[in-house]
């Protein structure tokens, strides 16, 4: 294929020796699958600023720390030198998490650097070594649907307790790779201790998952694992091992002030109501 523009100086410095196809191209990415020697791997490639809408993501830059005063104060200025530290920093994001989170043992895309704004990483794939399918494509067995849920809160609580929330969780940004789900897409993460919004993210986060493998297995849907382990987490309790019973005593005398609540139940409530149409579908056939 003809080489997108994105990828040519990467090809010219070496780092890549080809570029395969094209993968995905989203509202903030292109992805592609490229060559480097053996090695069949994946390239992300960012979208112009303009192409991306930054308001809606001033939430996820709360709390995120930047290097320098004059980047603080530049991000914080709408200048042209502002536009393009906001948008290095945006980028760094990503590969900064990938490489925190690989450390700390969570199942991500193995990074293999990050080389005129591209990021290369390992391309996940499935058993015939096709590129994988999302979680979302895949029809589960109740087991496996638990059995994704066990892996995938194991893996929110490792980011947690690195103290980075996901931010954009859900069954689109996790991929059935042949050894299991991996967990992709890192721009928006977030400062779990820094960020206001942190505690509804990851509550959001763990609720997609759940709504989800719910429609699989339904007692899932009555688990309560993001608020135990944002509880945990609040009070220096949580550890990368701790173990989760999905029980969580909610104290009535506190004041919902933030909707969380009634946008999970809504959630759960949405989910059991299509797997009971699906139930009766079924019964009816
Ligand atoms: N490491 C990877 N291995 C295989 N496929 C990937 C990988 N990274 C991304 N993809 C594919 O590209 C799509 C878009 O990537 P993603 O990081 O989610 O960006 P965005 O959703 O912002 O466009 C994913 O849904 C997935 O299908
Ligand atoms: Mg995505």
């Amino acid at each position: 294929m003809k080489t997108p523009a994105g990828l040519q100086a990467l090809i010219d410095d070496g780092v890549i020796d080809a570029v395969l196809r094209p993968l995905k191209s989203g509202k903030e990415a292109s992805v592609y699958v490229v060559r480097a020697g053996d090695e069949i791997r994946c390239a992300k490639v960012y979208k112009d600023m303009a192409q991306r809408s930054f308001q809606q993501r001033v939430q996820y830059q709360e709390g995120r720390k930047v290097r320098g005063s004059r980047e603080a104060r530049a991000i914080g200025k709408a200048t042209k030198y502002g536009r393009k530290q906001q948008e290095t920093a945006w980028k760094n994001t990503e590969v900064d998490a990938l490489y925190q989170l690989r450390d700390a043992g969570v199942r991500v895309p193995e990074p293999h650097g990050y080389v005129h704004g591209v990021l290369v990483m390992e391309l996940v794939a499935d058993a015939e070594g096709s590129s994988a399918p999302r979680l979302g494509e895949v029809a589960l067995s109740p087991a496996q649907a638990r059995d994704y849920h066990r892996f995938l809160v194991r893996q929110i609580v490792k980011m947690l307790c690195t103290g980075l929330v996901h931010g954009d969780l859900s069954p689109y940004n996790v991929l059935v790779g042949a050894d299991g789900p991996v967990v992709i897409d890192f721009p928006q993460v977030v400062s779990a201790a820094g960020n206001n919004a942190a505690r509804t993210m990851l509550l959001r986060d763990v609720n997609n998952i759940t709504a989800y493998l719910g429609t699989s297995a339904p007692e899932l849907l009555d688990t309560w694992y993001g608020e135990e382990m944002w509880a945990l987490f609040e009070a220096g309790d949580l550890h990368p091992d701790t173990e989760l019973t999905g029980h969580f005593e909610h104290d009535e005398s506190i004041p919902d002030i933030d909707g969380v609540r009634h946008a999970i139940n809504d959630a759960r409530e949405e989910a059991l109501i299509r797997q009971q149409g699906r139930d009766a579908a079924a019964e009816a056939d």
